[in-house]
């Protein structure tokens, strides 16, 4: 199962991916986690407490540049997926493996491509891994789903808020994440506050065809955990919002043995 989270700018991705990887996880399933934003602020929400991840170094040991035998050049992971993991993965709580391929930094030497594409080769690399359940919280960008990083993603989550620009942001992904053949497309309404924003949801993504699968309230718990860089998971495991994204789970495994 591999599931990609995105939408507009500071709608909830992380928040989501976060609290979904940490709810996978108590079912007993290994969960990686990939950070695919170049700010990557996953760690928090996964209940890790000490800074920010170390990136992942952009040298040759991690990435191999090489011409194909039509003369076309690529750059591939040069290294294990199991490698990779293994030497820069951060162990999280519930069996939440963590790599941070957001921000990789130049090293001084041995770098050879640019950030995205780097980005692009690792994120592939990883969930094109038969065994794993991946989680990635994307940029807000489209820049990935552009240069097809989600082709091995099965399920393409839109997170949604109750304002028009976020909504047409969703419907601007869901379109692209069709285009490009990903199994299940479906949006979650983040941050409702009453009926009527809800509504509105509802209303633009039956608009776009655009299915449903979770709808998360506006919880105060959540920016409490953040304001100290913890995981409501942690702080308030009943709270309404991981009780969705606990259901959501259930969706989402449901979904991908039928
Ligand atoms: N359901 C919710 N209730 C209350 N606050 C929320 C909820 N979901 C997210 N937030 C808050 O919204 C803010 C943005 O959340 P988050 O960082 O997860 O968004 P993002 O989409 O990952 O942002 P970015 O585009 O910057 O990566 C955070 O302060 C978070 O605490
Ligand atoms: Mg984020």
């Amino acid at each position: 199962m591999k599931i990609a989270i995105c939408g507009k700018g500071g709608v909830g991705k992380t928040t989501i991916s976060g609290i979904l990887c940490r709810v996978l996880g108590k079912k007993g399933i290994e969960v990686l986690a990939i950070d695919g934003d170049p700010n990557p602020n996953l760690s928090h929400v996964l209940g890790l407490s000490s800074g920010p991840p170390p990136s992942l170094p952009l040298s040759s040991k991690v990435l191999e540049k090489g011409e194909d035998e039509n003369g076309n050049r690529y750059i591939r992971l040069g290294i294990p997926l199991s490698e990779l993991i293994s030497d820069y993965g951060i162990k999280a709580k519930d069996k939440i493996t963590l790599l941070a391929v957001g921000a990789p930094e130049h090293a001084s030497s041995g770098c050879m491509c640019s950030s995205h594409t780097t980005v692009r080769e690792i994120i592939n690399a990883a969930l094109a891994s038969k065994e794993t359940v991946t989680v990635l919280d994307m940029e807000a960008s489209m820049e990935h789903m552009k240069r097809g990083t989600s082709r091995y993603v099965d399920i393409m989550l839109m997170v949604v808020e109750p304002y028009f620009r976020s909504m047409e942001a969703a419907g601007r992904f869901a379109k692209l994440a069709k285009e490009m053949g990903i199994k299940t497309v479906a949006a979650i309404a983040n941050k409702v506050r009453n009926p009527e924003e809800l509504k509105a949801i509802h209303q633009y993504c039956a608009h776009i065809n655009l299915p449903v699968m979770a709808v998360i309230p506006f919880d105060p718990n959540i920016t409490v955990a953040d304001s100290t860089g913890a995981s409501i998971v942690d702080r308030v495991p009943d709270s309404e919002a991981v009780l969705q994204i606990q259901s959501l789970a259930d969706q989402l495994i449901m979904e991908t043995a039928g």
